[in-house]
């Protein structure tokens, strides 16, 4: 696929085929993810997968309780009441981003974790995958046990929640403008 066609094909993807995605598809996904660049080349990102339904049910109904403590607008308290996986959209993929917590250089390392991200994303839509990042996600930093339970330690910080499985819908490309503020020659 031409890298132009990949860019502006990609859509974020919030249905899913019930299907997993093979082990050698993850690898080609981490892989080109850690090909973004990162400040200072300190690539201080970490990984969790997370391929196990249940588990992946058990984040996005902890991701609701946590939310729905916030003071959200009424669509989307009612979105994260449902019964449904309106956080995860039902993916048979989860990728967790994790990176060491360290406060002077959480700009940097969200900054990195999205071009690690969108890396991923475009990997993903050149193999026949959907993908989203899911921020809600990130709500999860409240509840450090739970998060050491899958791995990430407790001086890490969940920065990205990616989800990733074969598409149940193809939304298509939306045209974009480059609202350009200067243009000095
Ligand atoms: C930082 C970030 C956080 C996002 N969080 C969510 C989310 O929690 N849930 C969701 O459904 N989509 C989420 N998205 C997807 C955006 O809604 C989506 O990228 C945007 O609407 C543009 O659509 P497109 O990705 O199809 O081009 C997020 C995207 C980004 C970049």
């Amino acid at each position: 696929m031409e890298l132009e066609e990949c860019i502006k094909g990609r859509r974020s993807i919030r249905r899913y085929r019930d299907q997993p995605v093979p082990r050698a598809a993850v690898d080609k996904l981490l892989e080109a993810g850690v090909y973004a660049p990162s400040g200072m080349n300190i690539q201080p990102w970490r990984f969790v997968v997370i391929q196990n339904k249940e588990t992946i049910q058990l984040l996005s109904r902890k991701t609701k309780e946590l939310l729905l403590g916030m003071p959200w607008p009424e669509n989307l308290l009612k979105a994260f009441s449902s019964e449904e996986d309106t956080i995860f959209y039902g993916a048979p993929l989860l990728i967790l981003i994790a990176v060491k917590r360290i406060e002077e250089w959480k700009t940097v390392n969200l900054l990195d974790t999205g071009l690690v991200a969108e890396n991923m994303f475009l990997q993903a839509y050149q193999d026949g995958l959907g993908s989203c990042f899911i921020g809600f996600g990130s709500v999860l930093n409240q509840d450090p046990q739970l998060l050491a339970q899958m791995g990430v330690p407790e001086d890490h910080e969940l920065l990205g929640c990616l989800i990733f499985g074969y598409p149940a819908q193809s939304p298509s490309t939306r045209p974009r403008e480059a609202r350009v503020l200067g243009w000095i020659e």
